[in-house]
């Protein structure tokens, strides 16, 4: 038996993983003709048939538009600029309260804090990582205006629920989508369930240009509202017809066609990229159906993944080892594994300060008062997932192939053939 690399054997991998890569041949060329026309972004601050910006910004957003299938793509600069211009498009502000998941990027909640509102975290599904809609309802104060609702690693939350509990209660739903372009929830693209969808181009992501986002939405004026917000808000542009001053603190969150450019040709081409992902993540899952140590993710019924990330459940009680020894194991094999994030609510600046009506915090919640809480055990869920039953892989994307979806299951069984070994070296902690 093949002597683990964890207590010095050899790896089961030992080359390291070629990147992702969504930058051809088109892309380069493309942003070398807006380098050789010298004119790197079109904005103008001021109104005229510029405040949208350059001519690639609004060809990016078309793709959106045609892409999604809704009336309006708005570009940013950021999928967290996004988000905050969809904080802004709601009229969001100091005294409300957004609810959001504890399991997410930080920038969903920190988007809320940007507008001196108060983000409520409220837990995950244990076995889908989403936000757990159960919880959602009775998180509602009367200072609740939105929920913000992840679709986490690329599965849809329980989008329709969750606006079925939005609109019940009259607040808005806004779909974190950075991690699910083209999933589907009841047969409905994710991004396009919501009031506001947001997407992101990070360099991470399935499609990027270095630093993007993209919010779509069928509302005509919030799409006014994010484009003012992202263009400094000075005025309203005279060929949007109407004459009154613009009313937002403008902001500049404008994404320069020089990176729009590198995204347009990418959109054309995510549906083959996200199609290839599933096909190796389904390859994955059909092998981990053997190894009953790690449960394959768990599909919503009705709905399809995107597989930003694949993640696993390790299940401690069949072996008696800690995920973090099993992690550990996987790692030093040389295949990529890992857990996700720290809870938000966890992270410091919220720790630090426990409660929003906390006199710290105070300055950043201005005149806040109510009951929230931010202590360790807000969430036990996902501090449980998190601390000891998750393993994240993103093996499942091109150029990877079979072989390292392979691999990684050779590992995997590779750990559970020594868990005696494995166990008497490092006990079960
Ligand atoms: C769920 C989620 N939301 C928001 C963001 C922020 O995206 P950006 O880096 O484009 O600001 C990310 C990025 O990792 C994310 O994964």
């Amino acid at each position: 038996m093949a002597k683990l690399a964890l207590l010095g054997g050899d790896p089961v991998r030992s080359d390291p993983y070629l990147p992702y890569n969504t930058i051809g041949e088109v892309e380069k060329a493309r942003a070398l003709e807006i380098l050789d026309g010298g004119v790197l972004s079109g904005y103008v601050a001021r109104g005229n048939h510029q405040f949208g910006g350059g001519p690639v910004v609004s060809e990016l957003e078309d793709a959106f538009r045609s892409q999604f299938g809704v009336r309006h793509a708005v570009a940013f600069n950021s999928a967290t600029s996004a988000l905050h211009g969809c904080m802004m498009a709601i009229g969001i502000g100091p005294g409300d309260e957004v609810i959001v998941p504890p399991y997410t990027m930080s920038a969903t909640a920190m988007a809320v804090m940007m507008c001196g509102a108060v983000p409520v975290f409220v837990d995950i599904e244990a076995d889908m990582f989403c936000i757990d809609a159960d919880q959602i309802a009775s998180s509602i104060t009367p200072r609740t205006r939105a929920v913000i609702a992840v679709n986490l690693f690329g599965l849809p939350a329980d989008l329709i629920r969750i606006r079925g509990i939005a609109e019940a209660h009259g607040i808005i739903l806004i779909e974190d989508n950075a991690q699910a372009p083209l999933a589907t929830c009841s047969g409905q693209l994710t991004g396009t369930i919501g009031s506001l969808g947001v997407f992101s181009l990070n360099r991470h992501k399935a499609i990027q240009c270095g630093e993007g986002g993209v919010v779509v939405t069928d509302d005509d004026v919030y799409a006014e509202r994010l484009q003012l917000c992202r263009n400094h808000g000075e005025v309203i542009p005279p060929d949007w017809g109407r004459d009154e001053p613009a009313d937002i603190v403008g902001y500049n969150y404008r994404l320069p066609d020089l990176l729009a450019t590198i995204a347009v040709p990418q959109v054309g081409r995510l549906r083959e990229l996200i199609d290839e992902r599933v096909r190796l993540a389904e390859l994955l899952s059909g092998a981990l159906a053997g190894v009953e140590v790690l449960s394959a993710p768990k599909l919503r019924p009705d709905c399809t993944h995107s597989y930003y990330l694949y993640p696993m459940l390790y299940r401690r009680e069949v072996l008696g080892l800690s995920r973090d020894v099993f992690l550990a194991a996987l790692k030093a094999e040389g295949v990529h594994a890992a857990q996700y994030v720290t809870p938000i609510y966890l992270l410091p600046i919220f720790q630090k300060h426990q409660r929003p009506s906390d006199p710290g915090f105070g300055r950043m919640f201005p005149g806040y008062d109510a009951e929230c809480s931010y202590g360790r055990g807000t969430c036990p869920t996902v501090e449980r997932v998190e601390d000891e039953e998750i393993i994240v892989t993103n093996i499942c994307r091109s150029p990877n192939s079979d072989r390292e979806i392979f691999e990684f299951v050779a590992a995997a069984v590779k750990i559970v053939d020594n868990a005696d070994e494995l166990r008497d070296s490092k006990g079960s902690a």
